[in-house]
């Protein structure tokens, strides 16, 4: 890999024992690791080797002291940053002084729980769990549960964790989606025999569609779930008025409302998509920005949904689930976020609508098809073939994106110092470590690998 300058305002810490490259680290990992690291998505094919020494504010070190501005923050979950103090010593004063995991019910979670329920008010009552895809297989059961119904709808290029309830081949090629407007979920991996059952995907931002799959088994469906932004095949927002409408729609049938919030919870507005679009859904699944780089995941409805867990009729558990490690982490960020929201997200907000703006406008004087979309601190550039107006659902990034050119567009800006995943599909996430002096650096490099390399 090309030699990466250092950035301008960072000094490179020396690391004496320097001794593999990250190809080496890589090659070495893939003999003790399957594929070389825990998530598929890390180690993609076409990723360029970047082995992560160590991480702090909004850059990213790797095995060789290359520096990178982040843009991809693990996913989502480092809404202040790597390594934010304020987590950090709350962790530290937790684990050193009271234990991290104590196996009992503790006063730290019932905190972590009223300060959720103050920015979420549709929870009444909520439980935590592990990850993401725990939580959301938990919501599923849930809604199956109270309505007495099977089938559950979801949305195409929607992705709710990699359980045989919800993981479906949500980045099917073209061919492969149904000629109808709604379908049977593909299973998402070899595996999961024959699941996920009775799972429908609907397009997104299609309320007929919509109508159609529950007018078709009327009875069947306990619930839809979504992502209220679609995060997952890039940056879609829901159409003006589309969210409210499904919930009309669902409640109309006797369905419920499953928002996962696993993005946009504490990162488009503290109480997430509900509070921004100011729809309630039933069910409501938190995770990454509640950790703030600790793995914790919460889910949460009325009393009257939740009293199926109350009552033990419906079994939810884990060992580690609201471990005193992750708790303190979550606690550290709501009372962040309860304390400064108005100047957190006000940033969030304008250093992404910033770097919208710079980029929209480096790819249209260098005469590259391309559309960006975002939803606050969530955000997306798509390299298109040819003009496209707007992308509304996932069909659309699959007709029109130019998935080879953005890699190569990727690997460019992270030769110059600048990380974001490099598929199409993976949002980028600013977070309040990021300045506005950083996000013209990242312009910079834009502009400087758009002029050089980039074929218009
Ligand atoms: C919207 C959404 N839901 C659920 C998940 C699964 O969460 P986890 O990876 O913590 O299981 C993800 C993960 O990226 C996600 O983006």
């Amino acid at each position: 890999m090309a030699h990466v300058s250092s950035l301008p305002g960072i000094t490179n810490i020396q690391r004496p024992n320097q001794v593999l490259s990250n190809e080496e680290l890589l090659h070495r990992a893939c003999l003790s690791i399957a594929g070389g690291d825990s998530s598929t998505m890390r180690v993609l094919p076409y990723h360029l080797p970047l082995v992560a020494e160590r991480g702090k504010g909004s850059r990213i070190w790797d095995a060789e002291d290359n520096e990178y501005i982040d843009l991809n923050m693990a996913y989502g979950p480092l809404i202040f940053g790597h390594c934010p103090t304020k987590i950090v010593e709350r962790v530290f004063d937790q684990i050193s002084q009271r234990g991290s995991q104590l196996g009992f019910p503790s006063e730290i979670n019932t905190r972590v729980a009223e300060k959720i329920k103050h920015l979420f008010p549709s929870i009444q009552l909520m439980r935590f769990a592990n990850s993401g895809t725990e939580a959301i297989a938990s919501s599923i059961r849930l809604a199956r549960a109270y309505t007495g119904r099977r089938k559950i709808i979801i949305f195409e290029g929607h992705y709710h964790g990699w359980s045989d309830a919800t993981f479906h081949r949500y980045h099917a090629p073209l061919e492969e989606l149904p000629s109808a407007d709604f379908g049977p979920a593909l299973p998402g991996t070899l595996g999961m025999n024959g699941a996920p059952h009775d799972l429908v995907a609907v397009r997104w931002n299609n309320l007929d569609a919509l109508a159609r799959c529950l007018e078709s088994d009327p009875q069947a469906f306990a619930g839809c779930i979504m992502e209220p932004v679609m995060g997952n095949a890039g940056v879609i927002a829901p159409q003006p008025g589309f969210l409210q409408q499904v919930r009309e729609l669902l409640h109309h049938h006797g369905s419920l409302l499953i928002f996962d919030e696993v993005i946009t919870g504490m990162r488009i507005a503290p109480g997430g998509a509900q509070e921004l679009f100011q729809v309630q859904p039933d069910i409501t699944v938190v995770s990454k920005a509640l950790g703030g780089g600790y793995p914790v995941a919460g889910f949460g409805a009325s009393r009257e949904i939740m009293d199926l867990i109350v009552q033990g009729t419906l079994f939810h558990g884990g060992v580690y689930s609201s471990n005193a490690v992750v708790m303190s982490a979550a606690e550290a960020v709501l009372d962040e976020i309860l304390a400064n929201s108005r100047e957190i997200y006000d940033h969030l907000y304008a250093i992404t609508n910033r770097l919208a703006r710079g980029l929209r406008d480096i790819l249209s004087r260098s005469g590259i098809s391309h559309v960006v979309q975002n939803v606050g601190p969530m955000f997306s550039i798509f390299l298109t073939r040819g003009d496209v107006e707007g992308l509304c659902e996932y069909r659309d990034v699959r007709q029109h994106c130019d998935f080879d050119r953005y890699i190569q567009l990727q690997h460019q800006l992270q030769q110059s110092g600048v990380y974001f995943h490099p598929n199409q599909f993976e949002p980028m996430f600013p977070s309040t470590a990021h300045t506005t002096h950083e996000i013209d650096l990242v312009l910079d490099r834009f502009e400087e690998a758009v002029r050089c390399r980039l074929v218009a």
